[in-house]
């Protein structure tokens, strides 16, 4: 990171917390690296984002190939589920041990997992092997790389006993060349807690990594209780937890964050065109709220980088300042496969396939799946919005979309005599029932408009003595500063033109 982007972050950071958009969680207490508050701006900024994702989603769903409106239902599912789900899922088994990667193959082992082989007399390099190779397979590989050595020449041990400074002097399972491991990582990506009185393996839980479990758990009560068919979606909004080894960039990469995920099924034959319909769709939302195709990119996910569910991803990455002048993923478009429901329905022993009457067949559906972060996509407006400006007394203002900005308007009576601030408050009364807007009344009126810019609201509307004498306010625009004068009794459709237009 450049150092003037790492000053943008540090400037974002802290008009976040200035102006109450994100407080470190426990801040008081020193703040708990990962987590984070959403004060009075930000959790209307998250809403926003959040109601508008739902909207375009579960209430008037994009038009789809055929031109019609596509079908998709909403999903609320416990942040808790039987454990048997992430055995069935692989995050069980994959997010809970020390785990090294190895630079050269692109394979990922269990430490632990890994038996190294270490030359009693201290030449040459050690060798590492599955577990539970055989001698036969062992002795096959030491001729090559060993110098004729047989296994009675080596001291065994687990890879998770060796100190880390000693791995680049070990050959990796799959290569031929040493120093090509990483560090272990621990993978236990899942927070674990008890369910019930008693404490005990039994109770144990976890808390969900990701929402769309739920949505695959569901996927026969929805199909039985609603009336879809294929294709449609499932989608759903809420809380995921991932104890990050390394939670970074702010709200970026954080161990509580929000997720919205949609769950498209639809027949395998028909996945590459609903998969670049999802891209488009994902795309347009994006550029809908105000952030420039110029500010996005799109990885087509190479191969080896794909997760153990997926045969194809695209994320859409967003030129985030830390990660400035590249790109960093907002969101991913991955088709799933049937994975899920085959694994669900393996463990669960339960029939997940949809029966289709037209074609007279059962089948397990495939998935197309748009994810991106509820949490990590404020981040993004933010970003996007701050913009410098050294000719205004606040210095920065935030170019919020006007739907997306917390707040759509502020009032502002020029003085605190009542002449001008009694009609501040019934104009006041008179919008808040349809949008969020603040009535500020002390304060010299620049001071107040330079905290309206900073927080983004795209107008202020300020009631002065022509207010008295004409029914009329000034409207001052936050992006360019103008300002005009309308009737009193127009600002509402002005509003609602600006904002919803
Ligand atoms: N169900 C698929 C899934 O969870 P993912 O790529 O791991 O896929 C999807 O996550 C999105 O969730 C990411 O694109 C990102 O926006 C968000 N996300 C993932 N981990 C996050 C974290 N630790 N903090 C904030 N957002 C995160």
């Amino acid at each position: 990171m450049s150092d003037q982007m790492k000053d943008r972050m540090k400037d974002i950071v802290s008009l976040c917390k200035r102006r109450g958009f994100i407080f470190a969680a426990s801040d008081i207490y020193g703040g708990i690296n990962g987590f984070w508050d959403y004060g009075p701006l930000g959790v209307e900024l998250k809403n926003n984002l959040r109601d508008r994702w739902w909207h375009d989603m579960v209430i008037a769903p994009p038009l789809g190939l055929d031109g019609t409106p596509i079908s998709i239902v909403g999903l609320d599912s416990s942040i808790i589920q039987n454990p048997k789900c992430w055995e069935a899922s692989g995050h069980a088994s994959g997010f809970n041990d020390p785990m090294v990667d190895c630079k050269e193959s692109k394979k990922r082992y269990r430490a632990d997992h890994v038996v190294v082989l270490i030359p009693k007399d201290g030449q040459g390099y050690a060798l590492a092997f599955d577990k539970d190779a055989e001698d036969i397979e062992i002795e096959k590989r030491l001729k090559k790389l060993a110098k004729n050595k047989s296994i009675s020449d080596f001291d065994r041990k687990s890879l998770d006993q060796i100190p880390v400074e000693d791995f680049p002097n070990i050959i990796a399972p799959d290569t031929k060349k040493a120093g090509t491991l990483t560090e272990p990582v621990q993978f236990n990506m899942m927070f674990k807690t008890t369910s019930g009185a008693k404490e005990g393996s039994d109770s144990e839980v976890y808390l969900r990594p990701e929402t769309c479990a739920g949505i695959f758990l569901n996927f026969k009560n929805v199909l039985d209780s609603s009336r879809v068919k294929v294709p449609f979606g499932i989608a759903q909004i809420g809380k995921a937890f991932r104890n990050e080894v390394t939670p970074r960039n702010f709200i970026f990469r954080s161990r509580e964050f929000e997720q919205m995920e949609l769950e498209w099924f639809c027949a395998e034959e028909d996945v590459p065109k609903w998969f670049d319909f999802w891209v488009e769709q994902r795309t347009n939302f994006w550029l809908s709220l105000g952030i420039p195709k110029s500010e996005l990119h799109f990885l087509d996910v190479p191969k080896e980088d794909l997760s153990h569910y997926s045969s194809r991803t695209i994320d859409v990455e967003y030129r985030f300042p830390f990660a400035a002048p590249d790109f960093d993923e907002l969101e991913g478009i991955a088709h799933r496969g049937n994975y899920d429901l085959t694994q669900h329905q393996e463990f669960s022993g339960q029939k997940l396939d949809y029966f289709d009457q037209a074609e007279n067949k059962r089948y397990l559906p495939h998935v197309i799946e748009p994810s991106t972060g509820l949490t990590r996509g404020v981040l993004a407006l933010i970003c996007e919005a701050y913009t410098v400006d050294e000719n205004r007394p606040s210095g920065v203002y935030l170019n919020f979309h006007p739907s997306m900005a917390p707040k759509k308007a502020a009032i502002l009576p020029l003085t605190a005599k009542p002449h001008h601030v009694e009609p501040a408050q019934k104009l006041y009364m008179e919008l808040r029932d349809e949008f969020v807007v603040d009535l500020d009344i002390k304060q010299n009126i620049g001071k107040r408009y330079a905290r309206q810019d900073e927080i983004g609201t795209p107008y202020c509307f300020t009631i002065d003595n022509e207010t008295l004498e004409d029914h009329s306010v000034t409207v001052r625009d936050r992006n360019t500063m103008e300002q005009q004068r309308i009737p009193l009794d127009k600002v509402k459709a002005f509003l609602r033109e600006k904002i919803y237009g």
